[in-house]
């Protein structure tokens, strides 16, 4: 098994006697893109700040390329960029200044300092906006802002506390290439977001979590197998629904029927061509099949089972 970038050894948080996280568990790879996925209160921002050693866990650790946050969080910071789900507000500076700060906290000294802000710059597209105020920031250029100090140390591993809230779907689409791009030069990331429509295109895997326990983990094919051993496909026929139904539960694959407004849904357990000889023998015993739709299985389905606990 190759190297992991990320890994969430067992970890758990308490405030006072509120359990926000349980034994979480997961990992993530170099040049690969994790969803951390949860609805809100869920526990992600407590995992990323505890993984950002920004927090400490009461039980378990967490290594960034192999460094421990417990036994040496100034490795782990190193290596790592943490973009969190809310900025300060730094009025009266320039996208300039504020980047040249960062640079200089960060310990960049001379040229490497002008490298580094020249790179970032370029990344992000700011380079055109570096005179400007940060107050007079669109949010999807505060954001990008927030991910080009994110990047100025050059991190191998990030950790992006839902960049894209709040964004419109053009922000988002250029966020997501950004973070895409990142992911080919082989940093890996942890992304959060409750909403999945924004990393469905984007993630090589995910872990969901919900009421601080992580729910399913692993790559989106695979949690997809787990969750869905049959397929959902919905069927209309000129025949009636009565002698429809009883056809398909006399068919071998067909689990089970539902009624569905002008026609009717099946779970099938079986593969491609099984579900072609159906149609063909349901054509051929004359029941007339006019519409015939297999549903696809998308993150959000994968979300709403494992948040109603249908794996555990
Ligand atoms: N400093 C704190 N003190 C007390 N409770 C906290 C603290 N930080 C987080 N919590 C609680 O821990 C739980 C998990 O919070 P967390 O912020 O990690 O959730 P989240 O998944 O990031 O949610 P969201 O989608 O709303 O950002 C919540 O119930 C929250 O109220
Ligand atoms: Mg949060």
């Amino acid at each position: 098994m190759s190297t992991t970038a990320l890994t969430v050894s067992s970890i758990t948080k308490r405030f006072d006697d509120f359990l926000a996280v349980d034994r979480v568990s997961f990992s993530v790879y170099p040049g690969q893109i994790c969803g951390f996925i949860g609805p809100n209160g869920a526990g992600k921002t407590t995992t990323m700040r505890i993984a950002a050693t920004l927090d400490l866990p009461d039980e378990g650790d967490v290594s960034v390329y192999g460094a421990s946050v417990l036994l040496e969080p100034r490795l782990v910071r190193k290596q790592l960029g943490f973009m969190p789900d809310s900025y300060g507000a730094y009025p009266s500076t320039t996208v300039e200044e504020y980047l040249d700060f960062f640079a200089r906290a960060y310990g960049l000294r001379g040229r490497g300092r002008r490298n580094a802000l020249n790179y970032v710059s370029d990344f992000t597209g700011l380079d055109r906006l570096a005179g400007k105020q940060i107050d007079a920031l669109s949010k999807g250029m505060k954001q990008r802002l927030c991910l080009a100090k994110t990047l100025l140390h050059d991190p191998g591993f990030l950790i992006l506390d839902e960049p894209a809230a709040g964004l419109d779907p053009r922000a988002r689409v250029e966020l997501r290439e950004l973070v895409r791009a990142l992911a080919d030069m082989g940093k890996g990331v942890l992304i959060s977001s409750h909403i999945l429509s924004e990393l469905s295109n984007l993630v090589d895997s995910i872990a969901v979590i919900e009421s601080g326990r992580i729910q399913g983990a692993g790559t989106v094919d695979e949690i997809l197998k787990k969750l869905r051993p049959h397929m959902r496909v919905f069927l209309r026929c000129i025949a009636d629904n009565e002698t429809v139904e009883r056809a398909l539960l006399e068919r071998p694959n067909v689990t089970s029927v539902h009624s569905e407004r002008n026609g009717l849904a099946f779970d099938f357990d079986g593969d491609q061509r099984a579900l072609a000889e159906l149609v063909a023998h349901f054509v051929t015993i004359g029941l007339g099949p006019i519409e015939f739709a297999p549903q696809s299985v998308d993150l959000e389905d994968v979300f709403l089972s494992l948040t109603e606990g249908v794996m555990s």
